[in-house]
C-alpha cells in the first residue's frame, strides 16, 4: 500500500496510512515485511478486550509479542507507568530491531512513544491511533511524553513512529464525547491555518457526528496533511512556527491541570481554550466580533464548551499558564488570530487583560 502521507524528517521519515478496513491484517503485515525481531504491544485495558488480544494473537503467529496494559487516561502518562512499560521491555529481551505498537489514543501514543524512544535510546514504534484525536493529532508530529505530578507533558521527547495506521474501524467504538473531543483539534487546524477545513465542519458537521465514513476520511486525512506540513517545517518547535498547533492549550492546560483531569476530556478543555484566545484577539482589535461568534457557534455546536464553570478561579487558571512549557520568566505566550488561516505568536499580553478575559468566559 503506498503511503497516503510522509513526513520527512531530519531523524528519518514517518509514513501515515488512512484505510477503512479494520487494521489487523495490515499491522501483521507490517511488522512481518519490516523484519521486526521482536514486539510490545501497549494498550490500555478497555482497548485489549476489544482490539488488542485478538492482535496479539494475529502478532504472536509472526514474531514474539507481548501485551502491557496501562489505565485509562492521564493515569497512563506517569512516571510508575513509564517503568513498567521498560520492566517489561527488559523482561522481554527486547533489542533494537524490537518495534513498539502503540494502540490506543493520545495518551497511550505520548507514553509509548516516550518509553520507545528512551529504551535503549530509541527502538521502533508503530503507532495504531484508536481516537479521533490520536488520528488527527497525537499520533502525529514526534512529541510524546508524560506527566510530572499534575504538570501536562513536562517530560518528553521527539521521537516519530516509523509507520501510523489509522483505521477509521476502531471509531465505530469511540465514545461520542470522545469523537467530539477529536473534533475539538480538527476545527482548531481550520482556524489556525486551514479555512476550507473549517468550513467543511461547518458544512458536515452532522455527518461527522454520524460517524460517516466519508466525512471522517476528509477531516482526519486533511488534519493530518496539516500538522505534518506544519512539523517538517518546524520539527523541534524552535521556529515559532509550530507554537500555532497551540491556539488554545495554553488555557486548556491549565484548565486540565486545575480540575486534576477528571473534569475535562482534553477536546474539552482546548475547546475553551480556544474561546479565550479568541476572546483575547477580540480584545486586542485583531479579532472581529463576528468571527469570534463564528468560531463558539461551531465549537458549540460541536457539542464542545466555549465557556468556563463558574467556580473555578481564574488567578488559579491564571497562575497555571504562567507556569506553561512555552512560557518564559512567566511571561505568557499566547497564540491569537485576526481571521481564518491567521494565528500568530504573541507575547506580552498584559496579566491584566488576560485576568479579565478569562473573569467573562465564566458561564
Ligand atoms: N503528543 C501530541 O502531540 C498530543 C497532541 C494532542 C493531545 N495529546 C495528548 O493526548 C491525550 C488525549 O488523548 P485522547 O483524547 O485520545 O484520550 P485517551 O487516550 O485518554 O482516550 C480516551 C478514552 O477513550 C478510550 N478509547 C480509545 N479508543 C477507543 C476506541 N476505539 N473505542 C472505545 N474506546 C476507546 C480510552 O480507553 C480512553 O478511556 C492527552 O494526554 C493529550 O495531552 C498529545
Amino acid at each position: 500500500m503506498t503511503p497516503l502521507k510522509t513526513a520527512h524528517l531530519s531523524s528519518g521519515k514517518s509514513e501515515i496510512e488512512i484505510f477503512s478496513e479494520p487494521a489487523l491484517e495490515r499491522i501483521c503485515e507490517f511488522v512481518q515485511a519490516a523484519a521486526y525481531s521482536s514486539s510490545i504491544m501497549i494498550t490500555s485495558s478497555t482497548l485489549y478486550s476489544l482490539y488488542g488480544s485478538n492482535l496479539a494473537a494475529a502478532l504472536s503467529t509472526r514474531l514474539p509479542c507481548r501485551s502491557i496494559c496501562v489505565p485509562n487516561g492521564e493515569e497512563a502518562k506517569t512516571l510508575e507507568m513509564a517503568n513498567k512499560c521498560w520492566i517489561a521491555m527488559k523482561q522481554g529481551q527486547l533489542d533494537r530491531r524490537s518495534v513498539v505498537i502503540s494502540l490506543g489514543g493520545g495518551t497511550v501514543s505520548d507514553l509509548a512513544g516516550f518509553v520507545a524512544g528512551t529504551y535503549m535510546r530509541g527502538i521502533p514504534l508503530l503507532s495504531v491511533p484508536t481516537t479521533l484525536l490520536g488520528m488527527v493529532d497525537a499520533a502525529l508530529g514526534g512529541k510524546c511524553g508524560i506527566n510530572l505530578q499534575q504538570s501536562k507533558n513536562l517530560i518528553g521527547i521527539f521521537n516519530f513512529p516509523e509507520k501510523i495506521l489509522i483505521s477509521l474501524d476502531y471509531l465505530a467504538s469511540l465514545p461520542d464525547r470522545e469523537l467530539r473531543s477529536g473534533l475539538a483539534e480538527v476545527i482548531k487546524y481550520g482556524i489556525i491555518c486551514e479555512p476550507k477545513l473549517f468550513e467543511y465542519v461547518e458544512n458536515q458537521l452532522a455527518a461527522i457526528l454520524e460517524k460517516e465514513r466519508t466525512a471522517l476520511k476528509e477531516v482526519i486525512y486533511h488534519s493530518c496533511v496539516t500538522k505534518i506540513e506544519i512539523t517538517e517545517k518546524d520539527e523541534r518547535d524552535l521556529e515559532g512556527i509550530r507554537a500555532r498547533l497551540n491556539f488554545g492549550h495554553t488555557l486548556g492546560h491549565a484548565l486540565e491541570e486545575l480540575t486534576g483531569y477528571s473534569t475535562f476530556v482534553h477536546g474539552e478543555a482546548i475547546s475553551i481554550g480556544m474561546c479565550f484566545a479568541a476572546r483575547v484577539s477580540l480584545a486586542l482589535g485583531f479579532a472581529s466580533e463576528k468571527f469570534v461568534q463564528r468560531i463558539e457557534n461551531l465549537i458549540l455546536r460541536a457539542g464542545l464548551p466555549i465557556r468556563l464553570p463558574k467556580e473555578i478561579d481564574s488567578t488559579k487558571v491564571f497562575e497555571l499558564m504562567r507556569g506553561d512549557k512555552k512560557a518564559i520568566k512567566g511571561k505568557i505566550k499566547l497564540i491569537l488570530v485576526k481571521e481564518l488561516g491567521q494565528a500568530f505568536q504573541q507575547e506580552d499580553v498584559s496579566p491584566t487583560l488576560i485576568l479579565e478575559v478569562i473573569d467573562n468566559l465564566k458561564g
